[in-house]
């Protein structure tokens, strides 16, 4: 699984055209694994931006990206799984996705995908029967590999007493506010690889207008800040030597080193690539969201430099907060009638 991706679930739909070019964009820049899922709307406009950039020569086949999508909790039923799966490749024009993921261990009644959901409609999940039928969706070549999102420890520990075929991805809310120790620890024990969204805090996805955590840590900005005065003294040491015997070409080099000092100061060590760069040394792979070329662009920049230590120990002593919940895809009002909440949020620090 490519270590970077590109995420495509925003908070308000937007046209499918602004998702396509926002898909090509990222594949012209690079990124070859692109999240999805039938829940955010997009698996239209990410297959029609994979056909293009084949047909535009910036891919050489459709095999050259990884796509994951996501099975919605309505169509959590054993009947329904690979039903589901093909109506996903159907909207890919593809022959198979790269990862299949249930996208939380939630099941809900059979219908459309509404968000948020009646409580009412949370109905008890037969983590077995979906389990296999995932399974089977692996086995017909539909699905090169199959995967869990939002699962905690329990959830897994539920699919593995029944699996023949390990999940091999755990998909979850995942940053330097979140770290997700224990979880990461149970995967490495078992084989699932650990992916992250929300690697920069998320979206505000309850409109509460709440800061980002991530990109508010002042651990982050301080360490952000730190890398870039590592560079300024560089640098600096450099502008005093030439500007003692000053000479035009002394003055040029001075004019060059400001201009590069102010851009990497500007451009390198941003809070977003703190987190980015923090969560691929932990061996996690990070799907984050943008629309944006220039931060697209940006937050696939995190390769050739390195944390220290010290970078490191501080992110290990940030409070932790998990911002995502399953209560979220419901809505305040009505009861839970058949299902125990607190079987679906589950807090593992
Ligand atoms: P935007 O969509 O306006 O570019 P996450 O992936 O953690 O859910 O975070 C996505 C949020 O972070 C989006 O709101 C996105 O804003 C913002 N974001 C993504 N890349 C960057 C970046 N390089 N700098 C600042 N904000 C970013």
């Amino acid at each position: 699984m490519p270590a970077v991706g590109m995420g495509t679930a925003l908070p308000i739909p937007v046209p499918h055209e602004v998702t396509k070019d926002a898909v090509l964009a990222a594949i012209e820049l690079g990124f070859r694994h692109l999240d999805t899922a039938a829940m955010y709307g997009t698996e239209g406009p990410v297959g029609e931006a994979v056909a293009d950039a084949v047909r535009r020569g910036l891919l050489r086949s459709r095999e050259e990206v990884f796509v994951t999508s996501k099975l919605w909790c309505t169509t959590c039923h054993p009947e329904l799984v690979l039903p589901s799966l093909r109506e996903t490749l159907l909207k890919l024009q593809m022959e198979y996705v790269d990862l299949y993921l249930i996208h939380w261990p939630v099941c809900m009644k059979p219908g459309p995908i509404t968000w948020p959901a009646k409580r009412e409609d949370a109905v008890p999940f037969d983590f077995e029967g979906v389990w296999l039928a995932m399974e089977e969706c692996h086995r017909l070549g539909l699905a090169k590999a199959i995967g869990v999102s939002n699962f905690t420890t329990r959830h897994l520990e539920r699919v593995m007493s029944v699996a023949t075929i390990t999940p091999a991805v755990n998909q979850v809310e995942l940053n330097p506010v979140w770290q997700q120790r224990t979880l990461r620890a149970y995967c490495a024990e078992k084989g699932i690889h650990v992916a992250a969204y929300s690697p920069l805090g998320g979206q505000n996805w309850n409109g509460s207008g709440e800061a980002n955590a991530v990109l508010e840590s002042e651990v982050l900005s301080e360490i952000a800040q730190a890398r870039g005065k590592t560079v300024a003294q560089g640098y600096g040491i450099f502008i005093e030597n030439d500007w003692a015997n000053a000479s035009l070409l002394g003055n040029l080099a001075l004019v060059f080193c400001c201009i590069t000092l102010f851009l990497h100061i500007l451009l390198l060590f941003k809070m977003h690539q703190i987190s980015l760069r923090w969560i691929h040394e932990q061996g996690v792979t990070w799907i984050v969201k943008s629309y944006n070329k220039g931060r697209l662009k940006q937050n696939i920049d995190i390769f050739g430099w390195e944390l220290t230590e010290e970078d490191r120990l501080k992110i290990s002593q940030i409070p932790q907060r998990k911002f995502v919940t399953a209560i979220a895809l419901f809505s305040p009002e009505g009861e839970f009638t058949s299902v125990d909440l607190s079987e679906m949020d589950i807090v593992e620090e």
